[in-house]
Parts: C-alpha cells; sequence; structure tokens
C-alpha cells in the first residue's frame, strides 16, 4: 500500500521520493518503501513499458498498473523477490486497494517473470534521452544511461581543514570503521562507501560534511581574495557552496541570499558557526529589495536547475522534470545572472554552476549572457578558464561550472577617466 501511494506521489504530484515516503504511516516500513520505490523508478521504463502491454487498467485504476510495477520490480530486481509469496503479496494488496476484483489479473500477469524476465528498455524517457544526444556524443550518453541504472555505491565527504586534515579525518573515521579514500579533484574531499551514511550520520562530527565532490571544488576555482572582501552567493540554501568557500577562504564577508524561507532556515543552521556569513531572504531577481549598494569581489550563482546530473542519486527526476520545465529554468538562469551582472565589481568574478547535465542549462545559458554583456560596451566578460561539464559516472554526480570575469571596456574606462 505504502509504496504504491509513494509512486502515485511521485507520478502525480512530482514529489521527490523522500517527500511521498514522509508522507506515509508506519515510520518502520519507510526504508523499505525507499528502497523499492527508488528501485521501481529507476526501472521505471522497463516496467511501466512491459505493464501497460499485459493490461489495460482505466485511468481511475492506475494504482493497479502501480501495483504490478512494484511486484514485477520486486520479483525481478530485489534479493530474494524472486518468490510466489512476492505474488501473492501484490495480489493480495489489490484489496487494500478495493480493487480485489482484479486479484486475478495480478497473478496472471506476474506468473509470467517465472518464466521469462521482462526485455529491458532505455530507463530515461525519450524527451531526456534525445537532449543527452543532441548534447554529447554516443559514447557519453551511453556511459550517463549506465550510470543512471546503477544505485550509488560511494559517497562523497567534505573536510573542514580548520578542524582537521584530510589524513586525521580518514583516521578518525577509520577508528569507528568508516573506510575512506581521497578525493583526486577536490583537496579536501574523502570518498566513503553509501552503506556507511547511516553511521557516519549518527558520528555528528561538525569537522565533516555531507557533500558531492564537484560542488565542493568549484567554489575552490574563486580566486583568492582579500580579507573581508564581500561575496554574493546568490542561490545559497543548504549552503553547501558557502561553506566550501570559507572553508576555501575564511576570512570574507558573505551574504548568502535564499528565496525560500523553509530553505533559508536550514541555511542558517548549516551557517550558525560562520559568523562572517550572513543570510538574507529574498529574491536574486529583485536586487533593490536587499542589495545595499556595495559591490561584490564574487558572486556565486548555483543556479536552480533540473538536477540532472543528480538522477543517480535521485532516480525520480526523471519522471518530475519535462521539456517544458527545462525551458522556464533556462530563462530563470539567464534572468538571474542579468540581474547580478550589475552588482559584480570590476575584475570580479561570477561563478556560474548547475547541476544539470543538459547544455540548455550551461552551455545555452552562459555563452548567450557573455555576448550579450559585451554587446551592451558597458563591462566585458570573459571566461578565461573556459567551463566544464562534470559527468556524473567520474563524479558521482554531474554539473557544470564556468568562472566569468568582469572587466572594464576600454570605453568605460576612457568615459570614466
Ligand atoms: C541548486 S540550489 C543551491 C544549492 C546551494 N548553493 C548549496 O551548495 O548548498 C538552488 C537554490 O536557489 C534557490 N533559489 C531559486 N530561485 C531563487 C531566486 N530567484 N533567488 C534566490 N534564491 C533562489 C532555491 O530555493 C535553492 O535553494
Amino acid at each position: 500500500m505504502g509504496c504504491v501511494a509513494a509512486l502515485e506521489a511521485v507520478e502525480t504530484r512530482q514529489d521527490h521520493i523522500s517527500t511521498a515516503i514522509k508522507q506515509q504511516p508506519f515510520s518502520q516500513q519507510h526504508e523499505l518503501i525507499r528502497a523499492v520505490i527508488t528501485g521501481v523508478i529507476r526501472h521505471y521504463e522497463t516496467l511501466q513499458h512491459w505493464v501497460v502491454r499485459q493490461t489495460k487498467f482505466k485511468p481511475k485504476d492506475q494504482n493497479l498498473r502501480r501495483l504490478i510495477m512494484i511486484g514485477a520490480f520486486q520479483y525481478q530486481f530485489m534479493q530474494n523477490g524472486r518468490s510466489r509469496e512476492t505474488i501473492f503479496q501484490a495480489a493480495e494488496t489489490a484489496s487494500h486497494l478495493n480493487r480485489g476484483w482484479a486479484k486475478h489479473i495480478i497473478y496472471a500477469v506476474l506468473n509470467k517473470l517465472r518464466n521469462h524476465d521482462i526485455p529491458m528498455k532505455v530507463n530515461a524517457p525519450s524527451w531526456l534521452v534525445e537532449k543527452l544526444q543532441q548534447d554529447h556524443p554516443k559514447e557519453v550518453v551511453d556511459r550517463i544511461l549506465t550510470h543512471w541504472q546503477t544505485p550509488p555505491s560511494s559517497l562523497c565527504l567534505r573536510i573542514d581543514p580548520a578542524q582537521t586534515s584530510r589524513t586525521k579525518a580518514q583516521n578518525s573515521l577509520q577508528e569507528h570503521g568508516i573506510t575512506t579514500h581521497t578525493c583526486t579533484l577536490s583537496t579536501i574531499g574523502l570518498h566513503a562507501k553509501q552503506q556507511d551514511l547511516d553511521h557516519i550520520l549518527k558520528l555528528q562530527d561538525h569537522s565533516v560534511y555531507i557533500q558531492d565532490c564537484i560542488h565542493q571544488h568549484s567554489p575552490s576555482l574563486i580566486p583568492k581574495l582579500t580579507e573581508n572582501a564581500r561575496v554574493l552567493d546568490a542561490c545559497a540554501a543548504p549552503g553547501g557552496k558557502t561553506t566550501a568557500l570559507l572553508c576555501a577562504q575564511p576570512k570574507l564577508r558573505i551574504d548568502a541570499l535564499e528565496i525560500n524561507p523553509s530553505r533559508a532556515k536550514r541555511l542558517q543552521e548549516n551557517l550558525s558557526h560562520h559568523d562572517q556569513a550572513k543570510v538574507i531572504i529574498g529574491d536574486a531577481l529583485a536586487t533593490t529589495q536587499w542589495w545595499d549598494g556595495q559591490a561584490y569581489d564574487a558572486i556565486i550563482v548555483d543556479a536552480p536547475c533540473s538536477a540532472t546530473g543528480l538522477i543517480q542519486k535521485k532516480p525520480e527526476i526523471k519522471l518530475i522534470q519535462s521539456p517544458e520545465n527545462i525551458v522556464k529554468l533556462q530563462s530563470k538562469q539567464r534572468s538571474i545572472l542579468d540581474a547580478l551582472w550589475p552588482l559584480l565589481k570590476n575584475e570580479g568574478t561570477l561563478l556560474y554552476s548547475t547541476c544539470s547535465v543538459l547544455s540548455a542549462e550551461n552551455e545555452q545559458v552562459v555563452l548567450p549572457f557573455i555576448e550579450s554583456v559585451n554587446a551592451t560596451g558597458k563591462s566585458a566578460a570573459m571566461i578565461p578558464q573556459g567551463y566544464k561539464t562534470r559527468l556524473p559516472d567520474q563524479y558521482h554526480t554531474g554539473g557544470f561550472v564556468a568562472l566569468i570575469e568582469k572587466q572594464k571596456t576600454k570605453s568605460t574606462e576612457l568615459s570614466t577617466g
């Protein structure tokens, strides 16, 4: 029952899996529901295609389709799931859904799995596969799709160098039976096994923070700033980039802006040990409502995005996102850059990043933005070190980063004397 309701919430309300699970009663079942629903959604296209071919349920009976998808996933993909009990439980659940009449259909469909496995399909919606194919070579698309298909086996940690060193943190974690490896991308990063997540959380070790390496690495791209330089983190919650930047450059003053009040509360908690960071609840697009008029030395725009770089960890993103939403996100990302550019000092840097592997939210935002800035002649924008899409199979999560420099144009220099 809980699995069906959670899958319905993801499909119809675009809830994230964690939100859908929280709404289910019987908290002792939440971890099982999470494992089943995450697996069903990871294999969504394969399961849905197979079930729809076997049955034709009316729109009001879509929970039966969901129930058979769940039973089929448990039977074919879960350890110890291949049993008569799995099929029996699925059929019994039909009664709890007030669809007792469908029991024999469920038996008939799931019993087919005793002799034949479900043929695998590409487990991503066709619009998303097409976008990947437009943006990346075939070999890269295949790698991304394979990665999404595989449950994560490791997670990334960031150490706080003010409190510990990587070696000390590794030794201390090892004392608790947690083996880690150093990250090659981030100098303050470690990789641990995914199965140790609960254990790490229970340690409540504030010198170690769970954060993907690409996200801990990107603030380190900001050139060394002078003491007390002012930085705006424009889309800041829950504070991963703000705290990563403060790890690298502790003497900065940071305005951490966040539009969503409940996310701002979490941001405030995460920044509670950092007096030099100020949380502002506000909209990056409405700068007059919160900006004090003093230009920033650096700005971070970790833009709201499709999060397609996170699909391995959160497979529901492929169901929640849509081509229409990508268009809306692209327009918002561009508007945020346009709104914040005037707040950056000359010779300042703007770090633009996303957790998306789609060029629509990355190059197709940044490059036209630079062209339009340069066309105005007021200031010049350039990306001296180029931009980079990090692929999810290399760094656990995928994403994009571009460091944009602001320079006075000759005409501005002349006119300002
Ligand atoms: C990708 S998340 C940021 C993650 C964060 N930088 C970190 O590293 O932990 C994007 C954030 O931007 C916020 N946001 C979206 N639109 C915004 C806007 N117009 N102004 C300010 N914040 C915004 C979202 O609520 C969300 O918390």
